[in-house]
């Protein structure tokens, strides 16, 4: 059985082809930079984007089950292609706004809702994986934890249940490779609420030495965010961090139930990245 896991460079996708070879499986791995993907030696690798259709065939080719980012421009002729190419389960990686009760009001729903209706629409056995906040976004602290021991950004006390991407991974390779998951969507958060604060003195003990949280104002935040993201990417994310400003957000048990395991801690997120902020 090939199992094709797109988005090679990716944090989920690494983890994902990781937790494949552990399991005793032989992931290929596609990529827009196979060469950059970090895939241990060995693994078989492919040049693949979403948006350049010329890549699919070669990629799909004797391929049954499929980990999939949610590239909406060409999704649908990828997932075309699949169905020629014999696949017989794709595993989408979709995000938990798609469930919230105004998704066309979030860009990000928007656009997972677009990618989730066209693998539904291609008629191939589907499964969803809706994690809510990755851990990995934290990752943009690395550079002033680094150069200054500060994170400066607005929303100190805003809650959220990040996810480990190592968790996303686990329960995506059970949807893979065993029974039970075809048409199911798998709402998953981290076991936690906690607040931004919080996280970023987790992330000092990690690293042995204290982290300033340097509050800015929203204004002065978005002013950042703008530098990276566009306008009304910013707007939600800055209505995301008001909304849950000491208010404690919802977990679920999801990655305990899929794998039989609690899902990992912030605390332990923080150990394992301990070098990219160091
Ligand atoms: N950040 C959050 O809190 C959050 C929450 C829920 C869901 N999500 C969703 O999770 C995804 C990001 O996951 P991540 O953190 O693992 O990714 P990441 O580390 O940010 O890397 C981006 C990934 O997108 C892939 N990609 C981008 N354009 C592509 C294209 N044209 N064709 C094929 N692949 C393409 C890249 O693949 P290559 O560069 O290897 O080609 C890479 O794997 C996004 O869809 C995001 O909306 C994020």
């Amino acid at each position: 059985m090939t199992i094709l896991v797109t988005g090679g460079r990716g944090h989920v996708a690494r983890a994902v082809v990781a937790r494949l070879l552990e399991h005793g499986h032989e992931p290929r791995v596609a990529s827009r930079q196979p060469d950059a993907t970090g895939a241990p030696a060995g693994v078989e690798l492919v040049e693949a984007d979403l948006t350049r259709p010329e890549t699919f065939r070669a990629a799909l080719e004797g391929v049954s089950k499929v980990f999939l980012y949610a590239e909406p421009k060409g999704i649908a002729g990828f997932l075309d292609e699949a169905g020629r190419a014999g696949v017989e389960h794709v595993v989408l990686l979709s995000a938990s706004p798609v469930t919230s009760a105004d998704p066309d009001r979030n860009p990000l729903a928007r656009m997972h809702r677009s990618a989730e209706r066209a693998l539904i629409d291609s008629g191939l056995p589907w499964t969803f994986l809706r994690p809510a906040t990755f851990a990995t976004n934290a990752l943009q602290w690395t550079w002033s934890i680094r150069a200054e021991g500060v994170v400066r950004a607005a929303y100190p006390e805003a809650h959220n249940d990040a996810i480990h991407e190592a968790d996303i991974a686990e329960v995506a390779v059970r949807a893979l490779t065993e029974p039970g998951h075809v048409g199911r969507a798998h709402l998953m958060t981290g076991p936690e609420s906690l607040t931004q604060r919080r996280q970023v003195e987790l992330i000092g003990k990690a690293i042995g030495r204290e982290v300033e949280f340097v509050e800015q104002t929203p204004a002065e935040y978005r002013a950042t965010l703008d530098q990276w993201s566009n306008g009304e990417l910013t707007d939600q994310l800055l209505r995301y961090l008001s909304d849950n400003d000491g208010v404690p957000v919802p977990v679920i048990n999801t990655v305990e139930l899929v794998t039989g395991r609690p899902a990992r801690t912030f605390e332990q997120w923080a150990l394992d990245h301990a070098a990219d902020f160091s």
